[in-house]
């Protein structure tokens, strides 16, 4: 029997638990239509800032074989182009709106476009760990961090936070949850350099970059893990999901939706097709009746 694989995360229903992570195809609105019909459960748009932003000159991404390095500076096209990025997609499509920004001013208001735009879920990105002061330096400070997060959440939208690997990850959680976030995004990139040996050189033009992709997987999976084992509360665990096994196992740490990035690099995105398939072929093998039964599942044995 072909099993349900419709699941919830927090207030929102989504048709399975695979959600596009922002970054990837969410910055044009013909990818972004692609990316629903393809079949994922949510959509996360690209960050946007009040402002459009360039990025940096390439080389921005290396591939390492174990994962990627990115450097792409936040480009985006800006708040202001949010009707347009929607507006191919159908009425039913769940979208996640993230926001980057400096100040708590700059994340209220692009999250009042957001709403103004019927957005189903904000995404907070407090941990883009390659550009000053937009990012990490913003998730390390837990203090400013609260601030953004009450600015937005006072919106009355269901507000995710997203999650990068600092020392203070656990206290963050604690305390936005008592600012009325409803859950987080579990986990941005993680601050890394790659150096071409010939030249000598750092190869990104920014020097640093984001890990994603495999490199990153067992240490998402952790703090998905963590996070959930503490608070038990709604997550997108995402990072190194590069099949359904990946998958599965999010889940089975505490994750209920599941974020889809580097995967995207060099796969179509209809591909996506083959980790559902693989999740609802485990799911007859164990048994699991629902997607909610496989939440957490770890922590029960
Ligand atoms: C090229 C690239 C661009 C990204 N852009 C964003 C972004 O705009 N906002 C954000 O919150 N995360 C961004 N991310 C991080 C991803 O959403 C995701 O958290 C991370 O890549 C880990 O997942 P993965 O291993 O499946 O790629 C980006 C990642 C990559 C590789």
């Amino acid at each position: 029997m072909a099993r349900d694989l419709s699941t919830r995360l927090g207030s929102l229903s989504l048709r399975n638990p695979l959600v596009l992570a922002s970054g990837f195809i969410g910055s044009d609105e013909s990818l972004l239509r692609r990316a629903w019909e393809a079949g994922f459960g949510a959509v996360t748009t690209k960050s946007l800032t009040p402002k459009p932003r360039k990025g940096y000159d390439p080389p921005i991404v290396v591939d390492l074989g174990y994962g990627y390095l990115n450097a792409v500076g936040l480009a985006n096209p800006g708040i202001e182009y949010l009707p347009r990025l929607l507006s191919l997609l159908p009425q039913e499509a769940v979208v996640i709106l993230s926001i980057a920004g400096a100040t708590p001013q700059d994340f209220r208001h692009c999250a009042e476009v957001g709403v103004e735009n019927n957005v189903d879920a904000i995404e907070l990105n407090l941990s883009c760990p390659h550009v000053k002061g937009l990012g990490m330096d913003i998730v390390e400070d837990v203090g400013y961090s609260l601030d953004i997060i009450e600015e937005v959440v006072s919106l009355g939208r269901p507000v995710y936070v997203k999650l990068g690997l600092t020392d203070t990850y656990m206290e963050l959680v604690a305390r936005s949850l008592d600012r009325g976030v409803e859950g987080f995004t579990v986990m941005n990139t993680v601050k890394g350099l790659a150096i071409d040996i010939e030249s000598g050189w750092p190869i990104l033009t920014n020097v640093y970059g984001g890990l994603s992709g495999p490199a990153i997987h067992p240490i998402a999976l952790r703090m998905v893990h963590e996070i959930y084992g503490e608070y038990r509360v709604p997550i997108i665990g995402t990072g190194g999901v590069t099949g359904w096994r990946e998958a599965v196992a999010m889940l089975y740490a505490g994750a209920s939706a599941v974020g889809i990035g580097s995967y995207l690099f060099n796969r179509r995105v209809e591909s996506i097709g083959d980790i559902l398939k693989g999740i609802q072929q485990h799911m007859e093998r164990k048994g699991f009746k629902d997607i909610a039964s496989m939440v957490g599942y770890s922590h029960h044995r």
